[in-house]
């Protein structure tokens, strides 16, 4: 049984101050400001720009928080600033922050949506600034590329595949699956301004005979195929239950008798508080997009039933869902 919260952590978890001046301190881009050698903070301020004893107050919060270093009265980055915080830095994880702060006001709009039940939004942040949205799958990419070739092998495919990633952003997944199974083929089905990123990154793996790039908008139009597989990798959670209902019944026409449709997605336990991170994944959902929401593997199941898929299972608890084509179909 879990054990009460205490009152401190439950302080603990109202405060955001902390949040805040860290998102703040990447909007100014202070770290790159301060670079490789410790500066003053006239010096700093010149280059972000800001007001300079302003600005003094706010380094000295970063030092308090360990992301700076201060040594009379120079400022420096810490080691995991320099790594992770400064713009030119190959480890740049800044665009993730950068959403988050992008997030920001609508965030401050979730007594209104709680008691309206309507959106804030109307577009995503990816659709009112693109350049975040590349920017922000360059850094999920980079570190989904650590995980992908677990993954892969976990699906246990028989190499040979066509595989259709829907979806497939900068072509983390297929990039991965082609490394893991050399005789794979991937198409990666994406929104054309998000293609563009997936090139360069498939250029850079050297797949580019192996993966193609079929740009369109996948609620709108056909996938064609057919395919042995069909990925569906954190994309439900943008859309309605409708929406994936409909993309669903798509992906079971693209696929070959036999094939396989395999979900990975965050979806919620049967009781809707759990996991954890998904529960809090789903209020930022509800307050960031203008129609989604985090489904049980339960819908998953559902969505593929009603489209006449088999042999329907939870591969992997609240993150894997697959469903077979029958040979007969
Ligand atoms: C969160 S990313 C997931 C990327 C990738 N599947 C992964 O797991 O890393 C969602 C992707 O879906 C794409 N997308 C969203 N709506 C789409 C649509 N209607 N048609 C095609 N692609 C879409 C976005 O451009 C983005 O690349």
């Amino acid at each position: 049984m879990s054990r009460e919260l205490s009152l401190a952590e439950v302080f603990q978890l109202g405060y955001y101050w902390e949040t805040k001046i860290l998102l703040t301190a990447v909007k100014l881009d202070v770290f790159s400001a301060i670079g490789e050698r410790p500066k003053a903070v006239e010096d700093i301020a010149g280059r972000i720009p800001a007001d300079e004893s302003t600005l003094a107050l706010f380094l000295n919060a970063l030092v308090a928080m360990k992301l700076l270093t201060k040594e009379s009265d120079l400022y420096g980055n810490s080691s995991t600033a320099s790594k992770y915080l400064v713009r030119h830095s190959v480890q740049y994880v800044g665009h993730l922050l950068l959403l988050h702060d992008a997030e920001w006001n609508n965030w401050g709009q979730l007594e209104e949506t709680i008691r309206t039940g309507r959106r804030v939004v109307d577009r995503h942040v990816f659709e009112t600034d693109p350049e975040l949205g590349s920017n922000v799958l360059t850094v999920l990419n980079r570190i989904g590329r650590q995980s992908g070739p677990d993954f892969a092998r976990r699906l246990k495919l028989t190499g040979s595949e066509r595989l259709l990633d829907l979806g497939g952003g900068a072509g983390t997944n297929a990039i991965a699956f082609c490394q893991v199974y050399a005789e794979l083929h991937a198409t990666v089905f994406d929104l054309p301004v998000t293609l563009k990123l997936t090139e360069k990154m498939v250029k850079e793996a050297g797949l580019q005979s192996r993966i193609t790039l079929v740009s369109g908008d996948f609620n709108r139009d056909q996938l064609g195929g057919p395919y042995e597989v069909v990925l569906m990798s954190d994309i439900l959670h943008y859309q309605t239950f409708q929406m994936n209902q409909d993309l669903v019944k798509k992906a079971f026409v693209s696929l070959a008798p036999g094939g396989r449709l395999i979900m990975k997605d965050r979806f919620l336990d049967e009781t809707g508080t759990g996991p954890a991170w998904t529960t809090a994944f789903t209020i930022h959902i509800l307050v960031n997009t203008q129609h989604g929401s985090c489904y049980t593997c339960r819908d998953a199941m559902h969505w593929m039933t009603t489209s006449g898929f088999d042999s329907i299972v939870e591969l992997e608890k609240t993150a894997v869902v697959q469903g077979l084509k029958s040979r007969e179909a």
